[in-house]
């Protein structure tokens, strides 16, 4: 147990936790965003006595005595500053990491007013930005150091004509963490759900035991494929993904869910998780396309291992190369890349009438619909999807990775549930901007006039379209 003051109020933090923890699922204070829980990107940024700290890092026990400020705990006046000074400058796009920079902003401004360039750079070292890039955060510290200064804020003079220049809508609640992601959202009597993922790449599941889980106290349900109510697969391109992995079927990849549990607490969860014994045969993998494309190849899916073949001709190219002066050959690879958005995924459904409400963290909520109504055998009016705000995504967060689970741990309890994952589990399990292989062929004369150009391309979509 320990005793400190957050936001200028005594508080008692009886259960030795993490500070993330504490200031976020006991006080409520949302602006402290989990976006890692192991102290890499700073979106959990707070103050303790003075000095930016990562909540997700010090653990309660340590913290007597101690004074803690979060984004919730700055003044009206300094929540009117760093609003006007980061929508001026426009230096807030998701958001998700905007409170975490606001704070250390605090930490630099506190004890330094007329901060360099270099010095408020300094002052965001640990805290990590994926889309706005730190030249318009640091416009905007600068911004809100000469406010402060000079105590006082210039008129908003923005008329909203065509090609006036205007904060965006969004700004205040983004800088002072009171919008809402589907993390921030906190139901009574909700419940917390999560998969337990296959062990191997490639392996056919014989057999899940789910009692001694099921038997845990604060343990809900745990479910397998043989619960969904429609159809096990979804994907937006082909419903080639499966939902769970039932039994006897096969996994393709490290990120396939094997079944759900949802418990009453997030620990009971991770204890349940950690009782569910799966029986695997593993088979051999095949981990990229130069594997996959070989005659005796496993297939990874029933119908093959080809996605999608394109034949692109203009012209004749062999003719072209052929008659050029000069030819050139070239290969070229690009790696898997990932989209690094700061918050992980998560979703919170609930029941809705004889259906369900999804609140997520989206960038195709009509898609997340379909693939619930399909995987639910639910027609749309039962399926209701309501973006909160996206803590980025840049193309990672299409497909559904938790909203389907939630959605189905919430239809069939008839319980609210909260599913997120893990930055380990994010990495993991969402698709990835896809590695090529690309040989270029190009001739040209003697003047450098390019004649003909042959390229293969060989693009990696991983397990699944
Ligand atoms: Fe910084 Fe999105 S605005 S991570």
């Amino acid at each position: 147990m320990a005793v400190f003051t957050v936001n200028g109020k005594t508080v008692t933090a009886e259960k030795n936790q993490k500070l993330l923890r504490f200031l976020r699922d006991e006080l409520r204070l949302t602006s402290v965003k989990d976006g890692c829980s192991e102290g890499a990107c700073g979106t959990c940024t707070v103050l303790i006595d003075g000095k930016p700290t990562k909540a997700c890092v010090p653990q309660t026990d340590k913290l007597e005595g101690k004074t803690i400020l979060t984004v919730e705990g700055l003044s009206d006046w300094e929540k009117k500053v760093y609003t006007w000074a980061f929508g001026e400058a426009g230096a807030v796009q998701c958001g998700f990491c905007i409170p975490g920079m606001v704070i250390s902003a605090k930490a630099l401004l506190d004890t330094n007013p007329d901060p360099s360039r270099e010095e408020a750079a300094f002052a965001i070292r640990n805290n990590i930005c994926r889309c706005t890039g730190y030249v318009k955060i640091i416009d905007g510290i600068l911004l809100a150091a000469k406010c402060f200064r000079e105590g006082t804020l210039p008129e908003e003079t923005a008329d909203w004509k065509v090609g006036s220049r205007v904060h965006r809508v969004d700004v205040e609640e983004k800088v002072t963490g009171t919008g809402q992601y589907p993390d921030d959202v906190y139901l009574d009597g909700m419940l917390y759900g999560s998969a337990v993922r296959s062990q191997y790449p490639r392996a056919r599941v014989l057999a899940i035991h789910t009692e001694e889980a099921k038997a845990l106290p604060g343990v809900v349900c745990v479910l397998t494929a043989a619960d969904i109510p429609g159809s096990n697969k979804v994907g937006h391109l082909k419903k080639d993904w499966d939902t769970m992995i039932a039994v006897g079927d096969i996994t393709h990849y490290l990120g396939d869910a094997i079944c759900l549990v949802a418990a009453k607490t997030p620990e009971a969860l991770a204890q349940a998780k950690a009782l569910v014994k799966v029986d695997y045969e593993e088979l051999p993998a095949v981990h990229n396309p130069q594997e996959a494309i070989l005659p005796d190849a496993p297939l990874v899916h029933r119908e093959g291992n080809l996605l999608a073949h394109k034949h692109i001709q203009r012209g004749n190219p062999a003719e072209a190369l052929a008659k050029s002066k000069y030819l050139i050959t070239r290969r070229f690879s690009t790696p898997w890349t990932e989209h690094a958005f700061l918050e992980p995924e998560c979703a919170v459904a609930c029941p809705d009438g004889d259906g369900v409400l999804v609140l997520s963290t989206d960038q195709g909520a009509y898609d997340t619909q379909h693939e619930i109504m399909g995987m639910l055998g639910l027609p749309a009016e039962q399926v209701k999807v309501r973006n909160c705000l996206v803590g980025g995504g840049f193309g990672g967060k299409e497909d559904v990775t938790v909203q389907h689970h939630a959605a189905l741990i919430a239809y069939l309890t008839k319980r609210p549930v909260k599913v997120k994952l893990t930055r380990a589990e994010s990495l993991l399990i969402h698709p990835k901007r896809h590695p090529m292989e690309m040989e270029f062929s190009l001739g040209c004369d003697e003047n450098g006039i390019i004649q003909g150009v042959a390229a293969e391309c060989i693009a990696d979509t991983g397990a699944y379209a």
